[in-house]
């Protein structure tokens, strides 16, 4: 009898319980750690599910092979469950009552020497990618691919359960603007011409609802070409949805429940409702459109109280009318000054001249570079407005909005990281709505969109796009909503234009020509006049999605191929040098450049 062909696995090595004692199992799996004791040979056996302790004896025929195992060869092993003696229990461990004393045993496949143990934390990330085979057998990420598909089945089943139909999308496609560059694929048969993989199914899910699908999603898979980070891949997965015949209140109640259903299979949490605020309330009271409301601390306007102190930094700012905002942090009133210099450091990456520290000691006292502009009375003033308490500080900057924001959120972020100032015990979820329809484009001299140029304006905006009143398009405010959580995007979306003369305008805000539209957009367009009902949807970031689910801070643990920052593939080392002929038949001759960078 051969195991695998006839004799069949019975249990997963995870799943041994009391619950089996005495009866005969049939496991199959990796060996985790193998012991030698006394003439017995213990071996941790592992699966999916987990580990078990199964002892062998190399002196019996049937499990002689006990000898030669060594980590990572695949056994099989038929043998009975034994309750573990009192003082053997293993608690750390879901099967630690019980071991499996082996009455037979087959090496399956043998393993050469690993280059790492897949449980060794201090193995580097690149190795650990190059072998990715090897590293996903550590429990860890196995069960982040778990977390993945548990979370999938559920939106399914309840996108499913609400009337969604999903449907499949081209990969190979054209131009689908989002705000990244394009990934092109040259094709053979229409030389020089080429595919732009989609960076959203934006405009094909738009053209569902023109179609009359009414409601649609899919677990799409996204392709930019973009600088990453941690939490950025060059492709990715959204669950993508669009409905017909809704106002923003109806997509943000179904994406609502969405939220609400997945942290309930999941994490068995109830996330009650998800509080709103505006874009620019989020702009005003955290510096950013995707605040982590774990942490408490918020901005605060100082412009009034500084005024005409004669620091003419602050006086200046005042007289312009940009912002001068603080933000206290409780406990780093002992900072020296070249802590503060390194924070002053953060400031300036984000565009800020500088920044002015107040401290206190644990008497109260205060003390800034800039305290010979102010009286103590007033020092303590500005101090108390901006939430300051003894042996904390207030960190000010003052510069044009955006740039103030800028600074004090990444000083935010960056201190309540280091103090450890982030309430864990819980997710905090947002729904960030009213953005501007546009924001400027400084290095081009341009309008741009800043969700998508689909987006659909507040009702009350419409006239001024429509009738291309440039000096008021930062004015207008979008029908656009961001869901963020924990201080990342989870996901966006808007209501969209739904008439073809209000795209075009918007076509012409952003300055494309009525040639470049044609030739980009001319099908999409068309499409909007044969009678497209009003529409609008949301996507959902599903490996951020996935990565907060689970609790880890990098998107590639969620990710079971990832790619790196500089978007190559450790493992098949793609991107990789393809053949000339290849390269002949898509009509493509590189550059020297290019030769060169092979
Ligand atoms: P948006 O561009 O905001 O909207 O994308 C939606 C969500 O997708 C996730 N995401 C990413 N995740 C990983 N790596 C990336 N490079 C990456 N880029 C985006 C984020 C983000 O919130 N078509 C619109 C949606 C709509 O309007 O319906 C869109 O793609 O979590
Ligand atoms: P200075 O007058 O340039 O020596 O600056 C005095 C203090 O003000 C220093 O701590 C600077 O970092 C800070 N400072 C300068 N410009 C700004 C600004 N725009 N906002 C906040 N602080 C600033």
């Amino acid at each position: 009898m051969a195991f695998v062909k006839d004799v069949k696995r019975t249990h997963y090595c995870g799943d041994v319980r009391p619950a089996h004692a005495e009866s005969e199992v049939v496991l199959m799996g990796w060996v985790d750690t193998r012991r030698d004791h006394g003439g017995l040979v213990f071996v941790d056996l592992r699966d999916r599910q987990g580990l078990v302790q199964v002892v062998l004896d190399p002196a019996s025929p049937a499990t002689q092979v006990a000898k030669d195992v060594r980590n990572e060869f695949v056994l099989a092993v038929r043998g009975t469950v034994k309750l573990r003696p009192e003082g053997m229990i293993n608690k750390n461990l879901d099967t630690g009552e019980v071991e499996i004393i082996a009455t037979e045993c087959e090496v399956l496949s043998a393993a050469k020497t690993p280059p790492f143990q897949p449980d060794d934390e201090k193995v580097s990330e690149p190795l650990r990618l190059k072998y990715r085979y090897l590293d996903l057998r550590r429990p860890r990420l196995q069960q982040h691919l778990i977390v993945r598909h548990n979370a999938l089945m559920k939106v399914r089943q309840v996108l499913a359960g609400k009337g969604f139909i999903e449907v499949e999308t081209p990969i190979l496609y054209k131009s689908t603007p989002e705000g990244a560059r394009d990934y092109l694929v040259p094709s053979r048969v229409n030389l020089g011409r080429f595919y732009a993989l989609p960076q959203s199914p934006q405009t094909l899910k738009q053209l569902l609802m023109v179609a009359g699908m009414d409601r649609y999603f899919q677990i799409a898979r996204c392709f930019r070409d973009e600088d990453l980070r941690a939490d950025r891949q060059p492709e990715f997965t959204q669950i993508d949805i669009e409905m017909s015949f809704v106002d923003a209140e109806d997509v943000m109640a179904v994406n609502e429940l969405l939220a609400r259903e997945i942290w309930k299979a999941v994490k068995g949490v109830d996330l009650g409702e998800i509080p709103r605020i505006s874009y620019y309330e989020a702009m005003n009271r955290y510096g950013c459109d995707k605040p982590d409301l774990r942490v408490s601390w918020e901005l605060k306007d100082l412009g009034e109280l500084v005024k005409g102190s004669g620091f003419q930094v602050f006086d200046d700012v005042v007289d312009r009318g940009d912002a001068v905002k603080g933000l206290a942090v409780p406990g780093i009133g002992n900072y020296s000054r070249g802590q503060f210099d390194k924070l002053t450091a953060l400031a300036k990456q984000m565009g800020a001249k500088g920044l002015v520290w107040i401290k206190s000691g644990e008497g109260g006292e205060l003390t800034s570079p800039v305290s010979k502009f102010f009286s103590a009375e007033k020092l303590q003033e500005i101090f108390k407005a901006a939430g300051g308490e003894t042996g904390g500080a207030v960190l000010v900057v003052a510069d044009q909005f955006d740039v103030t924001c800028a600074a004090l959120s990444l000083l935010r972020t960056h201190l309540s990281h280091e103090l450890g100032a982030i309430d864990t015990s819980r997710d905090r979820f947002l729904w960030v709505t009213d953005f501007p329809l546009f924001e400027y484009d400084t290095d081009n001299g341009r309008w741009a969109a800043k969700h998508h140029p689909f987006t659909m304006t507040a009702d009350d905006d419409v006239s001024v796009l429509v009738n291309g009143k440039e000096n008021e398009f930062g004015k207008i405010r979008a029908k656009a909503y961001d869901l963020v959580c924990n201080g990342h995007e989870l996901g966006g979306g808007s209501v969209r234009i739904h008439q073809p003369e209000v795209q075009q305008a918007m076509f012409n805000a952003l300055g494309l020509g009525e040639e470049e539209v044609k030739l980009k957009f001319g099908y999409f367009v068309e499409a909007l006049g044969y009678g497209t009902p009003p529409h609008g949807g949301f996507a959902w970031g599903v490996d951020r999605l996935v990565m907060i689910l689970c609790g880890t801070d990098a998107i590639r643990d969620v990710i079971a191929f990832p790619k790196t920052a500089k978007a190559t593939c450790l493992m098949s080392e793609a991107p990789s040098p393809v053949a000339l002929e290849q390269l002949i038949e898509v009509g493509i001759k590189l550059s020297g450049t290019a030769d060169k960078e092979k």
